[in-house]
């Protein structure tokens, strides 16, 4: 099922890739500003010559903030129609920016993002909870990194974004992240046990962990997490 899902949510975000990227802009939108580039940048502290990996970058405006913060960026997404808007929304940052299509479920195009050293950070902005199975993804990243690299992510808080009646089970459904987008993509919901396991399996620590609110300072809808090998 999950298979199948993958494939049906690639087609969702081609269709989805033209308005995203006019919606999200150069500067992305209030959510990605105030929710999650904050304690992503904090914890990430992307410095001057840092390579880095952004993954799941859908527009590319993060990876190109990184390069504003004097990084070298490998970027990727699956969806064709996505990395062909980011490579012409930052044609002037090609030189800093490799736009690439790569499927984060599969282990062997995730190392073929493999270059000339390895990668000393990776980076993944809201996208776990769209990414239809995350075990290559945390191992194959894991392989990729420095032996003093770390990965930071945000994503949905499982414990209060989780569907109707389901907490501990994963499972698929489907909804908007952006009011009025053309068509529904899939969410991948898992328990928090469940996406830590799976990064502590493939080998990595977490050192570093926040539970972001949205105007409801009580409940956090994002958690931002750093791994480190
Ligand atoms: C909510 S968007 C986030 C984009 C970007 N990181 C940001 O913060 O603006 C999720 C992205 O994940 C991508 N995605 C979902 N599943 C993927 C997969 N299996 N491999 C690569 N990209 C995937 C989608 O195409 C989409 O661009």
């Amino acid at each position: 099922m999950m298979k199948k899902t993958n494939e049906d949510g690639r087609m969702v975000w081609e269709t989805n890739a033209d308005f995203w990227d006019n919606y999200m802009g150069d500067e992305s939108n209030a959510f990605h500003r105030d929710l999650v580039r904050p304690n992503t940048e904090m914890l990430l502290d992307p410095q001057s010559g840092d390579f880095v990996l952004d993954i799941a970058c859908g527009n590319g405006n993060f990876s190109h903030r990184l390069v504003e913060l004097g990084a070298r960026v490998v970027a990727f997404d699956y969806s064709a129609k996505m990395i062909q808007n980011a490579k012409s929304r930052w044609k002037n940052s090609l030189r800093n920016i490799e736009f690439i299509v790569c499927d984060a479920t599969d282990e062997s195009q995730l190392m073929g993002l493999q270059r000339e050293k390895p990668y000393d950070k990776a980076v993944s902005n809201m996208a776990i909870m769209d990414i239809s199975s995350i075990h290559s993804l945390f191992k194959a990243t894991y392989r990729l990194l420095s032996a003093e690299g770390l990965f930071v992510f945000t994503t949905h808080h499982p414990c209060f974004t989780h569907p109707e009646g389901r907490y501990l089970s994963s499972c698929v459904h489907q909804g908007e992240a952006i009011t009025g987008q053309p068509v529904k993509q899939y969410y991948y919901h898992r328990p928090l046990q469940d996406i830590l396991r799976i990064a502590f399996e493939s080998g990595f620590v977490m050192d570093a962990f926040y539970e972001v609110p949205d105007t409801c300072a009580e409940f956090p809808i994002v958690i931002t997490v750093r791994l480190r090998k």
